[in-house]
């Protein structure tokens, strides 16, 4: 703790020449660590925190506008019904009537003697999986069973079960144990996508919502771990044309597209699975515009990433990224971003995925009675070595 202190005031006040040295503040940081096993952020400390962990992002190609993350300090609010509450704010706000604001909600920290909470979901919004009764899938596959998890919670999905239907916020507090809230359906912001010229696209009744909201990482700054942190961008149309609408585990859309489209299946050669792709992502880019929702395509975003690396190269510093998730799953090749490697040591601040939040965003986890913490090592001091988990 004492070190990764350090290591942020360092770069608090590399990076920021108004507020001058720090040595007073590092010394009641150390003192505070010493009394309470960890410490409390300045307003400042965390709008700059908040910031630079998505600057260090690697796998994020979005990161040119990092300095505009909206941070909205909630470290006060620990009950669940308030932090449902404030996450359903937090859309309002992020979805802003669909031109998106990048925003990110800190919730309470753990202390030494109570557990912040946490957010179950892996994104505020997602849709709903359920088995159906000939073995298949209807809706979001990867969300099987979180759904059958929240079911088992007491939410009830709507009396006729769709593709699209919103999963329902899981808050778990020290204090009340696991709660589930539904999200108004105000606040959930969706775009039905039709396609530019195939007019039949409309009738596959696909939709997505607007902001990705992850829910599940915690933001890491100089040592303090904040569980519950949702942050959020703006989509990359491949996310969903390239990924959640296409890949096999989800609700892969391509053979439908492919046969209506009325091509060649009986075999690979015809690349039936490439031209059904590209139309579906053309219809993704297509009906967010139409909606005036932002969005954004592979080939601008890979342009603006080259120019946020440029950027911080001429600021001094190494900008860490993941090859293998920067470059976007259609058209590699044809995007800058292909074409070289990145640095790949790992900076903080950042956002990091720990093992239980990455099961308890797919699988949920068994309600359980609320606890209290019975000595600082079981679990709440983890914020050191969380590793990443594989997505
Ligand atoms: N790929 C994820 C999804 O499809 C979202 C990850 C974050 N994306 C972003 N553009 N900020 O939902």
């Amino acid at each position: 703790m004492f070190t990764a202190a350090e290591e942020f005031f360092e770069l608090f006040e590399r990076e920021n020449d108004a507020v001058g040295a720090l040595a007073a503040r590092r010394r009641w940081v150390r003192a505070e660590i010493e009394a309470t096993g960890t410490y409390v952020h300045t307003t400042a400390e965390l709008v700059f925190g908040a910031r630079v962990a998505w600057r260090n992002s690697a796998r994020c190609i979005g990161r040119l506008y990092w300095k505009s993350l909206r941070v909205r300090d909630f470290r006060a609010i620990r009950g669940s019904a308030a932090v449902a509450d404030r996450c359903v704010d937090h859309l309002r706000f992020a979805t802003n009537g669909g031109r998106v604001r990048p925003t990110i909600s800190v919730f309470a920290a753990d202390s030494i003697d109570r557990r912040g909470p946490r957010i179950w979901n892996e994104q505020l919004i997602r849709y709903a999986g359920y088995r159906t009764e000939d073995g298949g899938v209807l809706g979001d596959p990867r969300y099987l069973e979180f759904t059958e998890a929240v079911r088992a919670l007491g939410w009830r999905p709507p009396e006729q079960p769709g593709a699209f239907d919103v999963l329902p916020l899981v808050i778990d507090t020290e204090e009340e144990g696991t709660r589930w809230f539904e999200l108004p359906s105000a606040v959930v912001h969706e775009v039905e996508l039709t396609h530019p010229d195939l007019p039949w696209f409309a009738e596959l009744g696909l939709r997505w919502h607007t902001v990705p909201a992850i829910s599940n990482m915690s933001l890491v700054i100089g040592g303090v771990e904040y569980a519950a942190a949702p942050f959020n961008g703006w989509y990359m149309g491949t996310e969903i044309g390239a990924r959640n609408l296409a890949d096999q585990d989800r609700y892969a859309m391509l053979p439908e597209v492919a046969r209506r489209m009325g091509l060649d299946t009986s075999h690979e050669q015809t690349l039936w699975k490439d031209r059904a792709l590209v139309e579906l992502n053309r219809a993704v880019l297509h009906s967010y515009a139409q909606a005036d929702a932002t969005i954004t395509d592979h080939h601008t975003e890979s342009e603006r990433f080259l120019t946020h690396l440029a950027r911080e190269e001429k600021a001094g510093r190494s900008c860490p990224a993941d090859w293998s998730w920067i470059v976007p799953p259609v058209s590699g090749g044809l995007t800058p971003v292909f074409h070289r490697y990145y640095d790949t040591e790992q900076l903080w601040p950042n956002f990091v995925l720990g093992d239980e939040a990455a099961s308890r965003g797919t699988q949920g986890a068994p309600a359980r009675p609320p606890r209290r913490p019975e000595t600082a090592d079981d679990g709440v001091f983890s914020m050191f070595g969380l590793p990443l988990a594989a997505n």
